[in-house]
């Protein structure tokens, strides 16, 4: 387990929660596991390009028949499943926007979500027609929110659009070992977001230790 993906998703630097809780993983994992190393793959300040339609022409084309035009096309892909692909564990850094993910991230998941890659389609097959292609590992979501009670049993959790659908995406190219986090009250600040900053860095402690 010597190879950590971190994405931050947040455009914000110092301010942001979710980023200085990846930034503690890292640190408590690497202090633990020495020799780690680590991609910091920053979609919140250098978001993705957002899929086109030369871009799906290409990625639906068998690779003996792309043109270089088309695999040119792909090469933002091709970069962003291959830091998936080698990574031993994922650590992501996700604000909640509007009760869901930030665009720049589904810009992340909508390029690493691929045809013959992450993913085959074989409709000849009615039971499963979709099979994922990716090896398991453990995959660590810190959401930060500026309210509170998103998490599973809180009572926002039905307004919540970020866990169930990386719950949904996620497994559909393999990646089944989730572990959520959550920190929140960033609007309301004072001793609420310090107490659910305490917890949510907490918890890492935990999760890193397990
Ligand atoms: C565009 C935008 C949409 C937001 N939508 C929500 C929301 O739906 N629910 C919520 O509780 N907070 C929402 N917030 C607040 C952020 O989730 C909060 O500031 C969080 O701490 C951002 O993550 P960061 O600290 O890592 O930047 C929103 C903030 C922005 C800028």
């Amino acid at each position: 387990m010597n190879k950590i993906l971190r994405i931050d998703a947040s455009p914000r630097g110092d301010r942001s929660h979710s980023r200085r809780l990846t930034e503690q993983f890292i640190k408590l994992w690497a202090d633990k596991n020495p020799g780690t190393e680590i991609i910091h793959r920053d979609v919140g300040k250098f978001p993705p390009t957002p899929v086109s339609e030369e871009w799906i022409a290409a990625a639906f084309k068998p690779a003996e028949e792309q043109t270089a035009l088309m695999k040119n096309q792909l090469k933002e892909s091709d970069a962003l499943l291959h830091e998936l692909i080698n990574a031993d564990l994922v650590v992501i850094g996700l604000p909640l926007y509007n009760f869901s993910v930030p665009a720049a991230f589904k810009a992340w998941i909508d390029q690493i979500v691929r045809i013959n890659h992450s993913f085959l389609f074989e409709p000849e097959d009615k039971q499963a027609p979709y099979k994922p292609l990716l090896v398991d590992k453990p995959t660590f979501i810190i959401i930060a929110s500026g309210d509170a009670g998103y998490e599973p049993g809180g009572p926002f959790f039905s307004l919540n659009h970020a866990e169930p659908y990386l719950r949904t995406v996620l497994p559909f190219i393999g990646i089944n070992n989730l572990h959520f986090i959550y920190v929140g009250y960033d609007e309301f600040g004072g001793e609420r977001l310090e107490q659910s900053l305490n917890a949510a860095k907490q918890q890492i402690q935990q999760l890193v230790d397990a």
